[in-house]
């Protein structure tokens, strides 16, 4: 292993999620266990985060823009957890300079657009130095991600056979982070909804199956005989379908690679999709809502007046739930299989605490840990590298780690 001054240095973390990454390393780090370190562009901000959570750490100040403070916190650690969004925004400068100095990389970006600009210009060579690059290690992708990986894996090793196809119903209460809006109008006013609603964005070209139709997000209220609920597009699946069908075409290219088709790929006919799963007896009632609500919000956001007045009390950057909703909340992804000999197979990952800071902090936080701890355990040996997913990444290490965090992760017959 290269040697750092840190294992990890938290980036961003005067931040609404970055405090709380701050407050889960003091809590879930052993002292000397891990060497790691506070970062953001505000040190007064640093130091009374540094005071409300009671740690002794070193705090390291760059904007992210600059280059040069950039590339003097960057190669001083092992590995980057960066929660400074929206990524579009504060994020290039940082992987470029964790690509450059060979240090390990995970965020909580949703920003599919920014993550396909990542793998165009940095793939090839994190790829070929060993250096993990690992976007959407929050609440998106990780649930989604891990439990196709964990369906497939079981098509395969409990059953011998490809799977053919994962559907995942999400049900979540909780709250709403104003950086999380931020990032999302950033992606709107730019002009990049064209590119997020692309199924394969994420896929390398040669893995683009001709029936992309098949794989198009859904639109509409339906009711699903499978589970026998009504259901509607799940927000965040235009974000976690990309990086599972991602994840599809890395492992089938590294099995092609490894000659080892049957550990690796998931299958050649392998389809994803995810919807939120509406409880009876006013399932119809809530999906079409749900849908139709959408449906205002894209209207509204086009017509200037009406934007103002919809992001008028909407939370602000550097603001979110208050701790009761974080603690009140909570999420369930349920998962069902199909293998190519037509059986089936269910899953589980759930947990408590909103899913958008609970669980994307843990997420995130566990992610880099097996970066730190774990790292000669993960998947693909030492040598692993590129813009990855968290299955490629992390894999069967991070499904460790969260399950020892006392989250819900179980997949069977
Ligand atoms: N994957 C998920 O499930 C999930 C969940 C929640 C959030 N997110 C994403 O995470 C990101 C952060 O969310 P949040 O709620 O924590 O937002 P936030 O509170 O607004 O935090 C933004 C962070 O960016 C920093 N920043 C702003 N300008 C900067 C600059 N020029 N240089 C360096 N740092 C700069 C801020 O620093 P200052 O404190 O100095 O202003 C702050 O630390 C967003 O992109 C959001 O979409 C993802």
């Amino acid at each position: 292993m290269r040697q750092t001054t840190y294992d990890v240095v938290l980036y961003g973390a005067s931040g609404f999620v970055g405090q709380q990454t701050v407050r889960y390393f003091a809590e879930h780090t052993r002292p000397g266990e891990v060497r790691w370190a506070m970062a953001g562009r505000d040190r007064q901000k640093l130091e009374s985060v540094r005071a409300r959570v009671g740690v002794d750490v070193d705090i390291l100040v760059a904007d992210s823009q600059d280059r040069a403070a950039i590339d003097a916190i960057v190669s001083q650690t092992w590995v980057v957890l960066n929660t400074a969004g929206p990524f579009g925004v504060y994020g290039d400068e940082i992987v470029a300079a964790c690509v450059r100095h060979r240090t390990h990389y995970v965020d909580i970006t949703g920003e599919t657009p920014w993550v396909r600009d990542l793998i165009d210009r940095h793939h090839q060579q994190a790829a070929a130095d060993g250096t993990r690059i690992i976007p959407c290690c929050g609440f998106d992708s990780v649930p989604s991600d891990l439990g196709a990986y964990l369906v497939a894996r079981y098509f395969q090793q409990e059953r011998g056979v490809d799977c053919r196809q994962v559907k995942a119903y999400y049900q979540a209460a909780g709250g709403f982070n104003g950086g999380t809006l931020a990032s999302g109008l950033d992606i709107y006013d730019r002009g990049q909804w064209e590119r997020v609603a692309n199924p394969f964005l994420l896929n390398p070209p040669e893995s683009v199956p001709v029936d992309v139709e098949r794989h198009r997000d859904p639109v509409a209220p339906q009711f699903d005989e499978d589970v026998e609920a009504w259901t509607a597009p799940f927000f965040m699946g235009p974000v976690n379908t990309r990086i599972v069908r991602r994840s599809w075409a890395l492992f089938d290219r590294i099995a092609s690679l490894e000659e080892n088709r049957q550990q690796e790929s998931y299958g050649a006919d392998f389809g994803y999709q995810e919807y939120l799963k509406c409880d009876p007896p006013w399932g119809w009632l809530q999906s079409a809502g749900m849908v139709g609500g959408m449906a205002l919000i894209a209207g509204a956001l086009q017509v200037p007046p009406l934007r103002a007045l919809l992001l008028q009390g909407m939370p602000q950057p550097g603001s979110g739930p208050t701790e009761q909703v974080m603690d009140a909340g909570w999420f369930r992804c349920e998962l069902l299989g199909w293998g190519s000999d037509g059986s089936r197979v269910r899953g589980l990952i759930a947990d408590e605490g909103d899913p958008g800071n609970r669980a994307t902090v843990k997420f995130v936080c566990e992610s880099a840990l097996c970066l730190v701890l774990d790292f000669e355990g993960l998947p693909g040996g030492t040598e692993r590298g590129g813009v990855l997913t968290p299955a490629v990444g992390l894999g069967d290490v991070l499904v460790g780690r969260l399950r020892g965090a006392g989250m819900r992760i179980e997949v069977g017959g």
